[in-house]
């Protein structure tokens, strides 16, 4: 049996690849499980800056296994699927989503806790949880009409209409579209150049997007104490002094 998900690391990028292309890519349990624990090691390994999922195949992922909930049944045993959002929606570094084609269920809303997501043309974004009497997870209910609004977010959630990959970025939910066969090319491209940015800086920016509801008093306060401590670090005296010398500054040593 091949790996079910094939993690290689390249420039400071994990790349996290579901790799099950004959179900489409569907997330069992085991799965999550590989994928939640190379994340969390992936945070706090300082080799690492960047983490990239995506899917083998023409298929992003089609979502939980279904089989996997079949047998699940009425047990409320601790599943694979909670613990991963919880490491996707907690995750430190960022994490870029390369999706290669359909993207389905738990598939869709994972990108909800994605920073940068490149498209292929191809790709479309279905949330099919009414329709398997199931609802929404991964926070979609709160996210998905905070980002869209709430008419779009209905047509998404309660009927479970699909998106292509053109109206997704029309409507902010990915970055780019490209053709199919640029989109490894492209996520690389941008998890390199994150890479290449002074880690810290990068953390605490996403840190800083990521938080509840701030009130903008409370979030300029925030912003000001940590941009003082961002003054005095290592990576902004090496910004600064490598503007002064014009040259490119170096991160390379910097944790
Ligand atoms: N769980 C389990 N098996 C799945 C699956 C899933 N989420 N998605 C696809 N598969 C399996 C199919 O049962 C089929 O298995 P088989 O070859 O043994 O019959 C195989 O993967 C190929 O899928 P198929 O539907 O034939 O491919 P397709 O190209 O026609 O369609 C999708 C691809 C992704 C559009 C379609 O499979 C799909 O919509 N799946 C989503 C299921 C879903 O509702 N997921 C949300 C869970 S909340």
């Amino acid at each position: 049996m091949t790996d079910e998900v094939v993690l290689t690391s390249t420039d400071g990028v994990l790349e996290v690849r579901l790799n099950r292309p004959e179900k489409k890519n569907a997330l069992t349990h085991a799965m999550y499980e590989t994928v939640s624990a190379a994340l969390e090691q992936a945070d706090t390994d300082p080799s690492i800056r960047v983490a990239l999922l995506t899917g083998t195949g023409d298929t992003f992922t089609s979502g939980n296994d279904i089989k996997d909930f079949q047998a699940r049944g009425a047990s409320t045993a601790p599943r694979g699927g909670s613990s991963f959002l919880q490491v996707i929606s907690s995750m430190q570094k960022p994490l870029i989503a390369a999706v290669n084609g359909a993207a389905v269920g738990v598939g869709a809303t994972m990108l909800l806790h994605c920073d940068l997501i490149v498209a292929a043309r191809s790709a479309r974004f279905v949330m099919p949880f009414t329709s398997l009497a199931l609802i929404p997870e991964a926070a979609s209910t709160l996210l998905v009409p905070r980002l869209l609004g709430h008419q779009r977010a209905s047509a998404l959630l309660l009927l479970g209409e699909p998106l292509d990959a053109a109206k997704a970025l029309e409507w902010g939910l990915v970055n780019w579209v490209v053709e199919d066969r640029m989109v490894m090319e492209t996520a690389r491209e941008i998890g390199r150049r994150l890479a290449a940015l002074p880690p810290e800086a990068v953390r605490l920016t996403k840190r800083l997007m990521r938080h509840g509801e701030p009130t903008v008093a409370g979030r300029i306060k925030e912003e000001m104490g940590i941009f003082s401590e961002r003054l005095a670090s290592e990576e902004a005296q090496e910004a600064f002094t490598a503007f002064m010398e014009k040259r490119k500054p170096d991160y390379s040593r910097l944790r």
